[in-house]
């Protein structure tokens, strides 16, 4: 048994930036099931959205935070976000992260979805998520441990007190670590779909982490699909297309030339998120294919070197100018329920970036807060840990997993049935028959409730299977208790939220694009 002061699940952006802000006071380890690079940081293209021109304030940024996420944000988490979120990215600049600039030296800032500012940073054009973790990377060198393929099998909590994880290594070694304060920050759930963006490791394991150990969930019905991931005839994800591609002007139409969010929506090809991926996927089961029609970018090549690359990959030319695309699975809005400080219900236990739920997305996050949430929110528990009176190591009873699995592990699913499930019936668009029957499906491999089994004697490919099944079984649970359409969660049976405060916010936001549509690039000093 190993013991430390702070175990942090997951190797993404809130996962290292929390460990950075520790490394010199505590003692503290990184687990993660994959390599440390294998996070969907690491593929975030567009960028970090803040409000750092002249032109913007933080409470354009809150705005159009809040039309995005249909106002049913947690408006102190939104404020505290887009307020304290200029002040992080300010230092890290000074402190050396390269963010693109102006051949005068001026940061560059992009537009993305539903933004009514250029407030989008990036890095090596397209390539911000993985300059950003290797500018954090650098900084943990020396400082903070980071165990490689070593996946948490299950956290354990004593007398109520979540005090360490027993974790399984490429040779099916179990081990345990001890530690005070164990930080989930496993992102979201991106694998239980057929088509995601998300890294190939995204698949629950937090949700269901927490959800045995004990932990609340919330607003787990709202799972983001972004707009335009590339789409080939292959049934292998590619890889995203940013929307800072349709920030720069690029248009979707159909095979036959309709511009497809043309009277759909004010902001047209920039509506939010939910709104283009249900346009787009409606085209698709009408039969007809989406592209987005980039012929007016200059220097397509130059801006957006690794979307280039992901074409060249597919084998898609980007000098034809049309890119296939379809939506795929991209953000969870809902989670882990916590504080603002990452406090979850179960004491010793954290949450940050996309496994928890401040409520700071509402129903459907807009385009490049998410860099920015977890930046935010892994300082917040930063300031909490490293504020907490010295503490006496909690001691250990037993040392024994707490959860206890009910799932038939003799008869699990396959990893494409459960995404072939989640895709059909809980995707862009649900109805009451749908969820029940997914749910009904997800049911015939559960134990009767009394069985219960010891998950260390588990393999890894079955517990990663049972942590799908069981966040596919709450998503559901959340999405049949949902009975209205409200952003990302849209159910065919009931009418969308009416909401009067979004209207007459979008109303407000075009008629400040209209004014700013000579504007190419805004830059900040
Ligand atoms: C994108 O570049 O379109 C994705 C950025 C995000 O999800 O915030």
């Amino acid at each position: 048994m190993k013991s430390v002061d702070i175990v942090i699940i997951g190797s993404g952006l809130a996962a290292l930036s929390l460990a950075d802000r520790l490394s010199n006071d505590k003692n503290v380890i990184v687990l993660t099931k994959g390599k440390k690079y294998n996070s969907n940081s690491v593929r975030a293209q567009g960028g970090v959205a803040a409000s750092m021109s002249e032109q913007d304030d933080w409470e354009n940024h809150f705005r159009d935070t809040m039309v995005a996420g249909c106002n049913v944000n947690n408006h102190e988490a939104v404020e505290l976000m887009v307020r304290q979120g200029p002040g992080f990215i300010t230092k890290w600049i000074e402190e050396g992260l390269g963010f693109d600039r102006d051949r005068f030296g001026k940061i560059l800032l992009g537009k993305e979805g539903a933004h009514g500012k250029r407030r989008i940073l990036h890095a090596g054009g397209d390539a911000t998520g993985n300059v950003v973790m290797e500018f954090l990377m650098n900084r943990l060198q020396g400082k903070v441990t980071i165990v490689e393929s070593e996946m948490v099998l299950d956290l354990i909590v004593e007398e109520g007190n979540c005090c360490g994880v027993i974790t399984s290594n490429d040779q099916n070694r179990i081990s345990t670590f001890h530690a005070n304060h164990v930080i989930l920050a496993t992102g979201g759930c991106g694998g239980l779909y057929e088509v995601t963006s998300n890294d190939e490791t995204v698949t629950g394991d937090g949700i269901a982490l927490a959800y045995r150990a004990g932990a609340k969930m919330v607003d787990l019905e709202f799972v983001q699909f972004h707009p335009t991931m590339l789409n080939t005839t292959s049934d292998i994800s590619h890889g995203l297309i940013s929307e800072a591609v349709r920030g720069e002007g690029a248009i979707l139409i159909t095979e036959k030339g309709k511009r497809v969010m043309k009277d759909i929506h004010p902001l047209e090809d920039l509506a939010p998120r939910d709104i283009v991926a249900r346009v787009i996927q409606s085209e698709i089961n009408n039969g007809n294919k989406v592209y987005l029609d980039i012929s007016m970018i200059d220097n397509f090549e130059t801006k957006f070197p690794t979307i280039t690359s992901i074409c060249q990959h597919a084998t898609i030319d980007v000098k034809a100018k049309l890119l296939p695309v379809a939506p795929g699975a991209h953000f969870l809005m809902g989670g882990i329920k916590t504080n603002l400080s990452g406090l979850t219900t179960v004491k010793g236990l954290y949450a940050i970036g996309e496994v928890a739920c401040t409520g700071v997305h509402g129903a459907n996050r807009l385009a490049s807060n998410s860099l920015l949430e977890g930046i935010v929110f892994s300082n917040m528990l930063a300031n909490y840990l490293l504020n907490l009176k010295e503490e006496t190591t909690l001691p250990l009873v037993s040392l024994r997993a707490t959860g206890s699995v009910r799932f038939k592990v003799d008869q699990l699913p396959t990893k494409a049935e459960i995404r072939r499930l989640m895709t059909a019936y809980v995707g862009i668009e649900r109805t009451e028959q749908g969820l029940v029957h997914a749910k009904q499906w997800i049911e015939q491999f559960e134990l009767n409730s009394n069985q219960k089994l010891d998950i260390t004697k588990i393999s890894k490919q079955d517990v990663e299977k049972i942590n799908m099944l069981t966040t596919c079984k709450l998503i559901i649970k959340s999405a049949l208790e949902r009975t209205e359409s409200r952003g990302a969660h849209y159910r065919n049976d009931f009418p969308v939220a009416d909401n009067e405060w979004i209207n007459k916010q979008i109303i407000r936001q075009r008629s400040i694009m209209r004014d700013k549509q000579k504007v190419k690039t805004e830059v900040v000093k």
